[in-house]
């Protein structure tokens, strides 16, 4: 990827319903951390279904950088020979995180309690979020981090030589900061135990489990405390990532909006920390039917059938926020053409990722006419504008903004284009085929568009 050459993409509604079965690429946050248990294991794990995005093999490099051994065996395929906990070494140059907040954050908590030094930088967007939220509880274990700009990346981190167990109260709902934690607390001598007051993903507890690690966890629902003795033999695991459902959001609600589709999803990871898209569509009144539940490396799975729908307008609670927190953009584009208003409550959170989601989904929507506002932390979205599309969105480096965007042109009155589709990767390579092979009218901006009559 470059970011300095941007690469213009414009969608636009032909008419005709977007059919087929398809599957997404793997789970951008289990496989960040199958890269990163494994390379903290005793012995060889394959991954199959591992996510081939910018991300995620920016943490394979750095999980090598650091002394494991990590290769790509086939598509999707890759084998980790893990140094076991304590076993890495400081890497040789930069560690370059790229885009990725998950990778960035996890990381520091690997490298807080090995004797390691490191310097970890990222992209622009990387470099402008808050590092703070895990560099000041993770120093608690005899870290000394120094970070730009008050924690910002770059940074360089000294970790601790006999790590001290951590005890901390996460103050927001944020699965990256409880998993740099758990990453930590793996290497110190005693009990690190973490209190969530609000659940977040649990993927890595699930993991850690999965690798044969005693994680405990007390309380059900909401307020919990996590206890992870440290210092585990962790013992090599095979891992089979499941579709990203972060990832299948996007066919999800192209499908219920463009009329006629019926699109089949399948293998899409349906952890009920993840679903709060799924539930929120079907309070809207959306068509999808989930079948072949299963379990796959300890994830729940399923298939997903979905037909297009006329949704009504939805209030979307606070507290449902950490089971769809990247799923918010998307979400806008399907509310903007609800019948009726939605309030989309407790959205803090969406300044701090990739772009000023906030910001930025209000922007995509009003640039294509819709009618949208910000109040505190909620957004207020007003559904069946008389005429949607015709604007250029900034997707500010977010490949989650240039989806929804995309999304959003199949379904508008006048194309929709974007700055710059180059980012889509980080998480979703091969959206625009995936998208054009269901029928999709997509494709570089200023030139013919193939299949726009
Ligand atoms: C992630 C957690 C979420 C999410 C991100 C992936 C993870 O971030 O937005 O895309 O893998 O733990 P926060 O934990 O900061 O909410």
């Amino acid at each position: 990827m470059n970011p300095s050459s941007p690469v213009a993409h414009v969608s636009c509604r032909d008419g005709s319903p977007l059919n087929g079965t398809i599957r997404v690429p793997g789970d951008k946050s289990i496989s960040h951390r199958a890269l990163m248990f494994a390379g903290l294991a005793i012995g060889t794990t394959r991954i199959a279904g591992l996510l081939e995005g910018e991300d995620v093999l920016r943490t394979a490099a750095a999980m090598r950088a650091l002394g494991a051994d990590v290769t790509r065996e086939g598509s999707g395929m890759w084998r980790v020979s893990g140094a076991g906990i304590g076993g890495l070494h400081s890497p040789e140059d930069v560690l370059d995180m790229g885009n990725s907040g998950t990778a960035a954050r996890l990381l520091c908590g690997i490298l807080a309690s090995h004797d390691i030094f490191a310097v970890m930088t990222g992209d622009a967007s990387l470099r402008r979020r808050p590092m703070r939220r895990v560099i000041d509880p993770l120093a608690a274990c005899g870290a000394v981090f120094a970070a730009r700009d008050g924690g910002r990346l770059p940074l360089a981190v000294s970790g601790a030589a006999d790590a001290l167990p951590l005890s901390y109260r996460l103050p927001v709902a944020s699965a990256q900061v409880k998993s740099a934690l758990l990453l930590a607390g793996l290497n110190a001598r005693g009990v690190t135990e973490i209190e969530e007051p609000e659940p977040t993903r649990d993927h890595s507890e699930n993991m850690l489990r999965h690798f044969g690690a005693a994680v405990e966890v007390i309380g059900q629902g909401r307020g919990k405390l996590i206890r992870l003795r440290g210092q585990p033999e962790l013992m090599a695991s095979d891992v089979m990532v499941p579709g990203d459902p972060s990832s299948a959001a996007f066919p999800i609600v192209a499908a219920l909006l463009v009329p006629g589709s019926s699109v089949t999803i399948e293998g899409v990871g349906l952890n009920p920390l993840r679903t709060g898209l799924v539930t929120t569509l079907c309070e809207m009144g959306a068509d999808i039917v989930i079948l072949n539940q299963r379990a796959e490396g300890g994830e729940p799975v399923g298939d997903l059938v979905v037909r297009a729908t006329t949704l009504r307008g939805v209030d979307v609670p606070p507290e449902r926020a950490p089971a769809m927190i990247d799923e918010y953009p998307i979400l806008a584009v399907a509310c903007a053409l609800a019948m009726g208003q939605s309030r989309l409550r407790g959205l803090g959170e969406l300044r701090v990722k990739e772009s000023d989601r906030l910001a930025a989904t209000l922007a995509m929507l009003r640039v294509n006419g819709a009618q949208v506002e910000v109040d505190g932390d909620d957004m207020i979205i007003m559904g069946g504008a008389n005429r949607l599309g015709g604007g250029t969105v900034m997707t500010h480096m977010d490949h989650r903004l240039g989806m929804s965007a995309l999304v959003l042109g199949l379904v508008a009155d006048d194309p929709v284009t974007i700055d710059d589709a180059a980012f889509i990767d980080t998480s979703f390579p091969g959206f625009v085929d995936l998208m054009r092979g269901l029928g999709a009218v997509i494709g570089p901006a200023g030139g013919p568009v193939e299949g726009l009559a």
